[in-house]
């Protein structure tokens, strides 16, 4: 008898890649719309912020973050605000890929007392209000450097400088980082994938997130499909942001 092989199960998502996902002249008109609209609902949730900083993260991996987060600053960039992205996924960074940037020094060289902001800091992006902080190399202790006495200084340095800045963060259900950086952040966006991350386990990492005093600002849906599908039925239109699960943001 011949025995037959086990496929292993690709994951729809494992061949990651940006290569012309970020906003552009491009972009369909809903797509860019949609973080058009995100932008305004974040910048009425942190009106009286002169420098608002916005965490962006999920209940599980690849639901989206990096993307969303490279979009909403070019969006963000778009309004001619001086813009910072930082990548603080130091475990899965992917920020340099997205825009193509050398990734030798970063955020993580800079929290470790290694380099300095102008060692870190890549100023020619593709766009123009845009700067970005990449990852840096990944380092031993993720958590406690973006929970550290630096973090607070390196913020404080930054915020200074910048109109908005969006710190690409990993996921809350996996591991603590995102949480680690809470008194930083003005507040978080929390990235849901349609179809595949279940309403349980988001309701539980938001309300362990929101116990620990971390301020959801929103969440984003992401990957409705438009034109057919549950969400097509239900509400007519694509919608990218709504308030978050509880009402509390
Ligand atoms: N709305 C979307 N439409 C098409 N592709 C998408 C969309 N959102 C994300 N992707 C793709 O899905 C993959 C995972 O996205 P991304 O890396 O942004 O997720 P993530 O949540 O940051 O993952 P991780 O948890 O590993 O950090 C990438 O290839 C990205 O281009
Ligand atoms: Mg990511």
């Amino acid at each position: 008898m011949k025995m037959m092989k086990k496929k292993k199960k690709v994951s729809v998502h494992s061949a990651v890649n940006y290569k012309g996902k970020l906003l552009g002249a491009d972009t369909p008109f809903a797509i860019t719309e949609s973080f058009k609209t995100l932008r305004t609902n974040l910048m009425y949730t942190a009106s009286r912020e002169n420098c608002p900083v916005y965490g962006i993260t999920s209940c599980y991996q690849s639901s989206g973050k990096s993307l969303i987060s490279a979009n909403l600053a070019i969006a963000f960039s778009m309004m001619n605000k001086r813009v910072l992205l930082i990548d603080g996924d130091m475990r899965k960074p992917v920020q340099h890929r997205c825009f193509s940037l050398p990734n030798d020094r970063g955020f993580s060289e800079w929290l470790s007392g290694m380099s300095d902001f102008e060692d870190v800091v890549q100023t020619q992006v593709g766009y123009p209000c845009l700067h970005v902080i990449t990852s840096g190399n990944i380092p031993p202790n993720p958590q406690e450097l973006l929970a550290g006495e630096n973090a607070g200084s390196v913020l404080s340095f930054l915020k200074e400088r910048y109109d908005v800045i969006i710190v690409d963060l990993p996921p809350a259900g996996v591991v603590s980082d995102a949480v680690a950086i809470s008194s930083l952040v003005t507040g978080y966006l929390f990235v849901v994938r349609a179809g595949e991350d279940d309403s349980d386990s988001v309701k539980r990492v938001v309300e362990t997130m929101q116990q620990m005093n971390c301020k959801i600002l929103g969440t984003v849906l992401n990957g409705v499909d438009l034109k057919n599908g549950e969400y097509a039925r239900k509400r007519g239109r694509y919608s990218y942001y709504r308030r978050d699960p509880e009402g509390k943001a």
